[in-house]
């Protein structure tokens, strides 16, 4: 397979950023990631790009991108309660839903929408509307870079939590993920309780429930928030939704009776960032082509030409006006390279 040089990955990065890779290649198979992984010089840095809508560049990369291909989406199992789907870490994660929608499967509906590939859903535990990749996942396979041999994860080896994974600490840039069997329901489950989702069903004249309608709902409640990367550069939420001690929760709701939190089941509350965000004056802020999105404080976006560096400015702009405000320390959820 051609490995080209001197690569722009503008195309490859939902934020838009112009840098260079030294180095681009594509795997469509398992046996040609071998061979490039088997040939490429010992050390040569390396970054594996799904959509390229987690990611912020900062600078130019130095090394190996290796854009990954690999497609199929098959059922591999079923029993009387759940299909059992394979899909390759290379399809698009919407086009992974649609299938589980046109054949009835439940557990994805509320997954609609989220950029990205298959392969990257694991890699954060993708989630949104009360649900996340956990709630549904069964294995993966994952190629170990060091010896290229193919390893087994179960629910319990990928240590799954709030937009978190062992792929992104204890096993970081150790393994590549070829394809994930997701367990689907015959009989599904609607979970219409998290945000705007019921509005939405009312909006839209739902009466009778479906997997096709909720799906349509959120479809609806992102678009009506959510920058769409194809017209301006974002990386979805740039921070993670900050979890703090219920007794700081109270001394913040004192001062800041606006708060929005949510109980976690271990007694913590997770702060809603967008709230914060949006109340330290950020929403709708730009700095040259770097902004804090108008409709959505959480999402940080490049209006034309913005650079991964200055986009990278802003946030930690914002990330230090939080701590003096609130005194909470917000966690960027977006990959920096
Ligand atoms: P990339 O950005 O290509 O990669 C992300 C990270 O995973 C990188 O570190 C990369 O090296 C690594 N990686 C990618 N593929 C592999 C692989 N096969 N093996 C090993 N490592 C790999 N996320 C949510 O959780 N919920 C949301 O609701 C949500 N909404 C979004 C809305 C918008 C408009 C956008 C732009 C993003 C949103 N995101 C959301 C974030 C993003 O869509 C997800 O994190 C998605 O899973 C990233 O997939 P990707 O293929 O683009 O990953
Ligand atoms: N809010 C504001 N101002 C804002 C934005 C949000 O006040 O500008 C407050 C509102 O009170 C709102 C609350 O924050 O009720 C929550 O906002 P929203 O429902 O938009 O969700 P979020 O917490 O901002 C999270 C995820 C999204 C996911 C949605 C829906 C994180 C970091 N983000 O956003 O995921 O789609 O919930 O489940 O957990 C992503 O990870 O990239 C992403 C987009």
């Amino acid at each position: 397979m051609p490995i080209q040089q001197n690569v722009s990955l503008h195309p490859f990065n939902t934020m838009a950023i112009e840098v260079k890779a030294r180095s681009l290649a594509a795997f469509h198979t398992i046996e040609e990631l071998q061979e490039l992984l088997h040939n490429r010089p010992a050390k040569e840095p390396m970054l594996i790009l799904g959509g390229g809508s987690n990611i912020l560049f900062t600078k130019d990369f130095d090394g190996l991108v290796l854009k990954n291909e690999l497609k199929g989406i098959h059922v591999v199992d079923e029993d009387d309660n759940y299909v059992y789907v394979k899909a390759g870490a290379g399809e698009n994660w919407h086009g992974f839903v649609e299938f589980c929608l046109q054949r009835n499967l439940g557990g994805v509906e509320n997954l609609s929408l989220i950029p990205g590939n298959v392969g990257a859903s694991p890699m954060q535990n993708i989630g949104a509307y009360g649900v996340e990749i956990k709630d549904i996942f069964q294995e993966l396979q994952a190629l170990r870079i060091s010896d290229n041999k193919i390893q087994l994860f179960s629910l319990n080896d990928c240590a799954f939590g709030y937009r978190e994974s062992v792929f992104k600490h204890k096993l970081k840039d150790q393994y590549i993920i070829l394809n994930v069997t997701y367990r689907l329901r015959k009989h599904p489950l609607y979970n219409t309780s998290y945000g705007a989702i019921e509005q939405e069903l009312q909006h839209m004249g739902v009466k009778d429930l479906s997997i096709q309608t909720i799906s349509q709902a959120v479809i609806n409640i992102r678009r009506s928030k959510l920058p769409d990367p194809h017209e301006i550069g974002n990386a979805g939420s740039f921070f993670k939704n900050p979890s703090i001690p219920a007794t700081q929760y109270a001394t913040l709701q004192q001062s800041f009776p606006g708060i929005v939190g949510y109980k976690n089941p271990d007694g913590t509350v997770k702060l809603a960032a967008g709230w914060l965000i949006e109340q330290s004056g950020w929403k709708g802020v730009r700095r040259g082509d770097a902004g804090c999105h108008a409709k959505q404080a959480l999402v940080l976006v490049n209006y034309g030409n913005a650079t991964g560096k200055q986009v990278y400015d802003l946030s930690e702009e914002i990330l230090q006006s939080i701590k003096t405000k609130f005194g909470v320390t917000l966690e960027r959820e977006v990959n920096i390279v």
